[in-house]
């Protein structure tokens, strides 16, 4: 039995290996958490096997896959099969979930950023860079969700009742290139932040800001997700 169990094991540790990331995130969005404890990227670079990836990251594979197998779904992310749903419902999730969380969340983290920053900033000068990365962030993603909710979106759901109608690829491609470029700040913010962080000594505003971000920053890995991965797959 135990032989089984060990057998069992390493097929599941051989089939994981050679997955891209994307593919493991899609079926099973909790496997997300694994992924970004590593700092490896799931949303955009997430076309790279988990062998590659921890090889171009100096991580050990052995380690990262069993991480990978110890980690299921539980009540906070519900292992909801994205892959399965129609364009228009995706559509229609996206906004509903990620789009309100974002608009509902800008202004107060950008609050806390720069009041941190204000009071922190002389003998803590990665919070200013904080409070710059995630006002540049904020006006990106303003004009980014704008775009997908008054061109792509809309022309997602007028070609499921027109199919002759074709998309606008220059549109997509500028979408995926917007997600890149959040990619990179949010990545900046992860890394000057120590992972979210906070010091010692970090006061109220100092622990809700770090808080938060690693709270948006999740968010929003999960989003791009499910637009690169899934969403612009099916209409591509
Ligand atoms: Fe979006
Ligand atoms: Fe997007």
């Amino acid at each position: 039995m135990f032989l089984y169990i060990c057998n069992l094991n390493n097929d599941t540790m051989l089939e994981l290996k050679d997955k891209t990331i994307a593919e493991i995130v899609s079926e099973d969005i909790s496997k997300a958490s694994v992924f970004k404890k590593y700092n490896l990227d799931f949303c955009c670079g997430g076309g790279k096997t988990v062998e590659d990836a921890c090889l171009k990251a100096n991580l050990n594979l052995n380690e990262v896959i069993q991480d990978l197998l110890n980690t299921t779904s539980n009540i906070n992310a519900p292992n909801l099969n994205f892959k399965e749903w129609s364009a228009d419902f995706l559509v229609d999730y996206i906004v509903n979930v990620h789009h309100t969380y974002v608009k509902d969340n800008l202004e107060v983290i950008n609050e806390f950023a720069t009041k941190v920053a204000k009071v922190h900033g002389q003998h803590a000068p990665e919070t200013i860079e904080i409070d710059d990365l995630f006002m540049k962030l904020s006006n990106e993603l303003i004009s980014h969700l704008e775009k997908e909710e008054t061109i792509l979106f809309p022309a997602i759901k007028a070609k499921l009742t027109n199919p002759s109608l074709a998309y606008d690829n220059d549109v997509i491609k500028i979408l995926e290139d917007e997600h890149d470029a959040a990619g990179t700040i949010v990545k900046r913010i992860q890394e000057i932040s120590n992972n979210f962080t906070p010091p010692e000594w970090a006061c109220n505003t100092y622990k809700a800001l770090y808080f938060k971000l690693d709270e948006f920053i999740n968010d929003l890995y999960q989003h791009i997700h499910l637009e690169n991965n899934i969403l612009f797959k099916k209409i591509k």
